[in-house]
């Protein structure tokens, strides 16, 4: 609908603060699990709203990142350059901890190749939860082992497709429903 102002990016940069300050164990965890009852109990257009949400990634450059606040949680939306296409296109699924696409979006049982993760066929869009499958803190881009994001509280690192390659993690970054609408808008839900 509209592009994300920069103050919204800064009130999601400090949300990612908050919740790496609260060390993650159960601060995202106790928001998943209170949400559908306070759902249920008050459906207000306000919440309702919250079910989807446009998002204008026109000014999203390759390289760059752009993270916006989804039902409370950050959603990372990624233009990827050509070397980190080219770096997640590169492994083998049989070398990944987890070899699911948890992807929302693609087929039951899908594999994790990075092609079933990607949100564009080119491979350069990549949207997924920017929750740790750990204990849920946010992580870090353009970090870690394999130049994807590196959780910090425990030591996980995900790769350019945000697949878990080392660390406590069990999983991949879950990919959420998602789908461009328009050429620059992605709808997230
Ligand atoms: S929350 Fe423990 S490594 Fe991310």
């Amino acid at each position: 609908m509209h592009p994300v102002s920069q103050a919204e990016e800064h009130q999601g940069t400090r949300r990612d603060f908050i919740y790496y300050a609260t060390a993650g164990a159960g601060a995202v965890v106790t928001g998943a699990a209170v949400w559908p009852l306070v759902n249920q109990m008050n459906p207000s257009a306000d919440v309702q709203a919250l079910a989807s949400i446009r998002v204008d990634v026109s000014s999203v450059e390759p390289g760059t990142q752009l993270t916006v606040l989804w039902q409370g949680k950050p959603v990372f939306i990624r233009a990827r350059t050509e070397d980190e296409i080219a770096a997640a296109r590169a492994v083998s699924v049989s070398e990944l901890p987890d070899q699911n696409a948890e992807n929302a979006n693609a087929a039951a049982g899908a594999d994790a190749s990075d092609e079933n993760r990607a949100l564009s066929e080119d491979g350069v869009w990549l949207v997924q939860m920017g929750v740790c499958t750990h204990l849920g803190c946010v992580p870090l881009g353009e970090s870690g082992d394999f130049g994807g994001w590196y959780c910090p509280c425990h030591g996980s690192h995900y790769d350019t497709s945000g697949r878990i390659r080392k660390g406590p993690a069990p999983r991949n970054l879950p990919v959420p429903v998602a789908a461009f609408v328009d050429e620059t808008t992605i709808q997230l839900g």
